[in-house]
């Protein structure tokens, strides 16, 4: 069979501009976001987690440093990688799901200011996920995980003919399982039964037996004003709203969402939810403050939510006052790849993941700008129902003339980079100040996905990784000693520290 990403693209030919060009693009021109700020220009890097917090959810100094790379390249928005809302243990992801984040997370809003000499906005992007467990062992599967239940063992009693099964001891049932073959599994185990064996268990939001599920859309509007608030109280220019990928949010208003509780099932129940947790947070940190939202273009899963969904939920959010809508692509668990046994189903895996990120290894499209027309498409509908929402767009963004055809022709209002910025954080300045040819560019093979998925901390491959550790004293490693932890630095050439050729 032919696999659907077969070809390898080329990086796209990039011309960069003159300093005085620069000055008048569109992408470093400013816009106005919300009701009362101004991002000095469109340039954007969304959301990346870089797994650098504490195990329980603090800031660290590897965090700031993170985010003061980011700065000095001065992009027109920073977003701050997603940050849980509940005060609950979560891994060295960042947490705001309580007050006492909050000095932690005013100093990442303070290095921020500092580094970028008070040029770039930062949001924050805050989310809500449910239940995922590593892929298990087999055979502590069959002996703890799973619930020996009646109708399982009448499974049992009609496969192998033997009504014995249905009065058997727990024990019994649990070490004939464990020795069982793969086509009695298979029979006897439910749909969700397997998976949970195969993939690891995963709770879903239409789950209605399970409490904590059924009560999500009760305490989540909550949960999201107060880790807003708290965004708030630690400086930050605006919050977003976590809409997109495997998480929460994004499965209330996916299409798979079959709630009958009124929060699932039409498009009207299903954007519900999303629409009470904006209205919340803005009736908890007032019209004056940014509050945007990220969410899916298209959840390119079978039976999931599309463009058309997309567009209809744009508008709502757009009448429900929301200051931005930042679109991506994909990035759902219902394709992603089995997980080896003790790890961890990773959603940017798979047809929806590969979407997300697209890589050079694509199909004719190639990923370069592979996203843009959903959030074109979004646009377009936005502005047709007469609102001015700014729409932001990423995905395979790596040039100055990718960007600027954007902007150009309407297809979004501010254009973002993810892995471009990781590859190179001071790329925007490098253009801005005539220094196109020095950007060092992504090769779009990811490297960098590749550290996030095994929760280790990100770098690129790009970062200088030729130098002894023992002649850089100040170079910071990664936690296994072999990789650079931070991009080599960057001054415009005559500058004092200069470096210019350090990509
Ligand atoms: C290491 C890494 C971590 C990411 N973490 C997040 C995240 O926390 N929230 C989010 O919405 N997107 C996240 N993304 C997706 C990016 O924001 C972006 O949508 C995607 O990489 C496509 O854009 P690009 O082609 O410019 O990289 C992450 C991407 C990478 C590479
Ligand atoms: S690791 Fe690869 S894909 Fe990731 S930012 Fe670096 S060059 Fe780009």
């Amino acid at each position: 069979m032919t696999s659907p990403h077969r070809v390898r693209h080329p990086l796209p030919l990039a011309s960069w501009p003159t300093r005085e060009a620069a000055g008048r693009a569109r992408w470093f021109s400013p816009i106005r976001i919300g009701r009362q700020l101004t991002a000095a220009e469109r340039t954007w890097v969304p959301a990346m987690v870089p797994w650098r917090a504490t195990d329980d959810g603090f800031v660290t100094s590897e965090v700031l440093e993170w985010y003061a790379r980011f700065a000095e390249g001065q992009p027109g928005v920073l977003v701050v990688e997603a940050t849980g809302i509940r005060d609950i243990a979560s891994g060295p992801l960042l947490r705001i799901g309580d007050d006492r984040f909050i000095p932690g997370l005013r100093a990442l809003v303070e290095t921020v200011r500092e580094r970028s000499r008070g040029r770039t906005r930062l949001f924050i992007q805050i989310l809500d996920f449910v239940t995922v467990r590593r892929r298990p062992e087999p055979e502590r599967f069959f002996a703890r995980y799973l619930e020996i239940t009646d109708s399982l063992r009448g499974q049992l009693a009609l496969w192998l003919d033997d009504p014995r099964w249905r009065e058997a001891p727990e024990t019994d049932v649990r070490e004939f399982l464990a020795a069982a073959d793969r086509v009695t599994i298979e029979t006897v185990l439910t749909d969700r039964e397997l998976e949970a064996l195969d993939y690891g268990y995963r709770e879903r939001v239409w789950d209605m037996h399970l409490p904590h599920i059924r009560e999500l859309p009760r305490v989540l509007p909550g949960f999201f004003a107060e880790a807003a608030g708290r965004a708030r109280a630690a400086g930050f220019d605006g919050v977003e709203l976590h809409y997109a990928h495997a998480y929460t949010m994004a499965s209330f208003l996916s299409r798979l969402n079959s709630r009958a509780d009124g929060y699932g099932g039409s498009r009207e129940n299903r954007v519900r939810l999303p629409l009470e947790a904006l209205e919340a947070v803005r009736a908890r940190v007032g019209d004056d403050y940014v509050v945007g939202i990220r969410y899916l273009g298209d959840e390119v899963v079978d039976g999931g939510s599309d463009l058309d969904d997309a567009i209809w939920f744009g508008v709502r959010f757009a009448a429900a006052g929301v200051d931005y809508l930042s679109v991506s692509k994909g990035g759902r668990f219902e394709d992603a790849k089995q997980p080896k046994i003790g790890e961890a189903v990773y959603p940017y895996t798979g047809a929806s993941g590969y979407e997300c990120m697209p890589t050079v290894l694509s199909d004719h499209r190639g990923p370069f700008g592979r996203n843009v027309p959903l959030a074109a498409a979004i646009r377009h509908a936005i502005r047709d129902a007469g609102f001015q929402t700014p729409l932001v767009t990423s995905g395979g963004i790596a040039t100055f003339e990718q960007a600027e055809g954007i902007l150009e022709r309407g297809e979004a209002d501010c254009v973002a980079a993810a892995r471009q910025t990781l590859a190179d954080p001071d790329w925007f300045r490098k253009i801005r100040l005539g220094y196109g040819d020095l950007v060092r560019r992504c090769e779009f093979t990811n490297y960098c996905e590749g550290l996030d998925q095994r929760h280790k901390q990100v770098t690129c491959k790009l970062w200088d990784r030729k130098f002894d550790s023992g002649d850089h004293p100040s170079v910071r490693l990664a936690s296994d000693g072999r990789r650079r932890l931070g991009p080599p630095s960057w001054s415009p050439p005559g500058e004092a520290g200069a470096d210019a050729r350090a990509g």
